[in-house]
């Protein structure tokens, strides 16, 4: 028995999916700790291929259970939407088998809105999903949001919708030039879909330290990769979430002292989607060898990823921060046939060559 956390150490699309699913044979529950539906993979079961989102794709497995913990923020009706897909594929999903944090935020329409309505006018973008991840994450900190919980309760729901909207209809109608969101409207969909989620809501911290007490194995599966975090990465060009292993405890509700493994992620060249900055991308000839050979094509979004090589200066920092106890190297077959196969050892900042990422 043991408990671990898979995370990516890149700009993501590491190969996570893969490791997860394989390692998932082996434990008695996986659980998300952050993001939302902005990560995703799809998982190939025979003939039956699942693209999942929010839901783990543990779920595949016939006794794991899954959780979503804390620090997800979730699209109710992806979720929703995700466990009819499953069980029209035959797959039992049950309160037994899946559950999801009380404690976390819902995305709701506006927060897609706005995600959406800030890229279309901004001059430098971030190339987010658009899923409202961000926008779901500030309403968390500013302690506005809507907790999973709360779909539950109709007055408080609307109170708080309506009171949200207050401020988004403004910059909707005032700034944006959009049609303004209803509160009515609003809570009778976001209840409805409270309604249907009930039955899952679960007490997952507690749920999940009683695991580990009883011997049970604990898979913390992260989405994105180390370059993407809101504290640590690239900033401003990052995810708005903790994407480094050690936010595991905390989005998860699993005691920090009782992880006692850490899988690193690394695919054998980099890529990135969305904007940002990637010093060791190659727009010519080699990136797109790159793109074609590992099918380098976004899961949630189906945009083209941009390639380059293995950037040791990004890797030695991300390695320096997060505590991995292994390194899992994906997609090495990529490089085959390529006559030279570079890495970055240094950067040239202003003019000087520095071997540190900057932060
Ligand atoms: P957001 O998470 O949708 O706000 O997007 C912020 C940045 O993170 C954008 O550059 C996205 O392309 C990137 N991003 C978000 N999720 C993923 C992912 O699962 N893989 C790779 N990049 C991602």
């Amino acid at each position: 028995m043991t408990v671990f956390i898979v995370t990516g150490t890149q700009w993501g699309d590491e190969g996570k999916g893969k490791i997860v699913d394989i390692l998932t044979e082996n434990v008695d529950a996986v659980a998300r700790f952050q993001g939302g539906n902005n990560a995703g993979h799809t998982i190939v079961v025979g003939e039956t291929s699942f693209a999942l989102h929010v839901i783990p794709s543990g779920i595949i497995r016939k006794k794991t259970e899954v959780f979503i913990g804390n620090g997800v923020v979730v699209d109710p009706q992806q979720f929703l939407e995700e466990i009819e897909m499953l069980r029209k594929k035959g797959v039992r999903v049950t309160p037994d088998r899946l559950k999801i944090s009380r404690r976390a935020h819902v995305i709701l329409d506006y927060h897609k809105n706005l995600d959406n309505y800030r890229e279309e006018i901004k001059t430098e973008k971030i190339g987010t999903t658009g899923r409202g991840i961000g926008p779901a994450y500030e309403d968390k900190v500013s302690r506005t949001g809507i907790r999973i919980c709360d779909l539950l309760d109709r007055e408080l729901l609307f109170s708080k919708i309506s009171c949200s909207l207050k401020e988004k209809n403004t910059l909707f109608v005032n700034l944006y030039n959009k049609t303004p969101l209803d509160a009515k409207t609003l809570r009778d969909k976001y209840y409805e879909t409270g309604r249907k989620i009930a039955p899952f809501i679960a007490e997952e911290g507690f749920l999940l330290n009683n695991m580990v007490k009883k011997g049970k194995s604990i898979l913390l599966e992260g989405a994105q990769g180390a370059l993407l975090d809101v504290d640590r990465g690239t900033y401003p060009f990052v995810t708005s979430s903790n994407t480094f292993s050690t936010f595991a405890s905390m989005g998860s509700g699993v005691g920090s002292a009782r992880i006692k493994r850490n899988i690193a992620v690394m695919k054998a060249y980099t890529t990135r989607v969305g904007e940002g900055p990637f010093p060791s991308c190659d727009n010519g000839e080699d990136g797109s060898k790159l793109a074609e050979k590992g099918h380098e094509f976004g899961t949630t979004t189906g945009r083209k990823r941009r390639c380059g090589w293995l950037d040791l200066v990004a890797l030695s920092y991300v390695f320096n921060l997060n505590d991995y106890s292994s390194v899992v190297l994906s997609k090495l077959d990529v490089l085959s046939g390529f006559p030279v196969i570079k890495v970055a050892i240094a950067y040239e900042l202003e003019g000087r060559k520095i071997d540190y990422f900057p932060e």
